[in-house]
């Protein structure tokens, strides 16, 4: 192994940054030449790649977004796109890619692997939807992003008696609105690994405003979805007031927290000593605050495992 690269893909997440930085820096520190590529598979198909050194990662740590930017390609999704892409990387010398990004970036990062290039695939996403891995870098922050936002609409919604409904990402992944709902104080979180009733919903609100509730807090994840139908139907069924908010993209910004940062720099390290060692088609994540590695396929297999307890906790905390 002389020369790697590393790519973010997908969707941004904070702490992608320190994560290249760690890339960049450790690859120095064995001895290998490090080279950026940017905007994702899109860009290694255009061969928009460039040498790094110690000073292009400089004041990046605790930026937010993607230095190297980031997309989605469709291309990469063929055979011929990839071939193409493996030949890009051989002509630049490039024999070890790193890959931060989700499951679909992974997906591209092992078919690549079997072309002769070796990967890792650093886990980088909000969305927090890889079940082999503890914890997805940008996770935290989009979590305290929500929080942050809850804790304003909280007193909102507490000076006009309302019930306030806040959409917040992850795809088909609960663990923002859970983490979020249970750290918020939510009087009910609503995600599509359990699903709601509708009745049940509003029972609860009502039960909450007869024992003295000044407002109703309820976190809707967008693999549900439908915040303002949602809220129309509060208003109409309790008579409460209701008002809807989705978060958006504003949860993918921000500097990252000490948590991603840290996480990002451990994983970051991590993929370079496993391409230094020449292993190959494997993933770094955290289990059990300790970092691990485990093959693509193995860990894309791994089925989704919802975080029952919890969820049972912040239903009998927010009673
Ligand atoms: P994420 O990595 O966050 O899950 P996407 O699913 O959008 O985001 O995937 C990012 C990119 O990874 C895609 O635009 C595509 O270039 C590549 N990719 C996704 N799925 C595959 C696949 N099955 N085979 C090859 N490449 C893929
Ligand atoms: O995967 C991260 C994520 O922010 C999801 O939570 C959300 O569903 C999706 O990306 C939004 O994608 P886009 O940036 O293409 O709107």
């Amino acid at each position: 192994m002389k020369t790697i690269a590393v790519l973010t893909s997908g969707g941004d997440a904070p702490g992608m940054n320190a994560a290249i930085r760690a890339v960049v820096r450790a690859g120095l520190d064995k001895g290998l030449k490090v080279m950026g590529i940017q905007r994702g598979y899109s860009g290694l198909l255009s061969g928009e790649i460039f040498p790094m050194d110690r000073h292009s990662v400089a004041d990046i740590i605790q930026r937010g977004g993607t230095m190297l930017r980031t997309a989605r390609c469709e291309e990469f999704k063929t055979e011929a796109g990839r071939k193409k892409g493996a030949n890009i990387l051989k002509t630049f010398g490039i024999d070890g890619l790193v890959v931060i990004g989700g499951d679909g970036s992974f997906h591209g990062a092992q078919l690549l692997s079997k072309l002769g290039i070796a990967t890792v695939g650093l886990p980088g996403t909000i969305d927090n939807d890889l079940p082999y891995t503890d914890y997805t870098i940008g996770f935290d922050t989009a979590v305290n992003t929500v929080l942050d936002a809850i804790n304003k609409l909280r007193d909102t919604s507490t000076s006009h008696e309302r019930v306030s409904i806040v959409e917040v990402m992850g795809r088909n992944c609960g663990d923002i609105a859970l983490y979020a709902g249970l750290a918020g104080g939510a009087e009910s979180i609503i995600v599509p690994e359990k699903g709601y009733n509708q009745d049940e919903l509003c029972r609860t609100i009502l039960e909450g405003k007869l024992r003295g509730k000044m407002h109703n807090l309820v976190i809707l994840a967008e693999g549900i979805g439908g915040a303002d139908q949602l809220a129309e139907k509060v208003e109409e069924i309790t008579g409460i007031e209701a008002r809807a908010t989705k978060l958006g993209h504003i949860q993918r910004g921000g500097s990252p927290t000490c948590a991603d940062r840290v996480l990002a720099s451990r994983m970051g390290f991590k993929a370079v000593e496993l391409l230094s060692e020449g292993k190959s088609s494997r993933v770094v994540g955290v289990i059990d605050g300790k970092i691990e590695d485990m093959d693509i396929d193995e860990a894309l297999a791994i089925p989704r495992n919802f975080d029952e307890k919890l969820y049972d906790i912040a239903k009998i905390l927010s009673y």
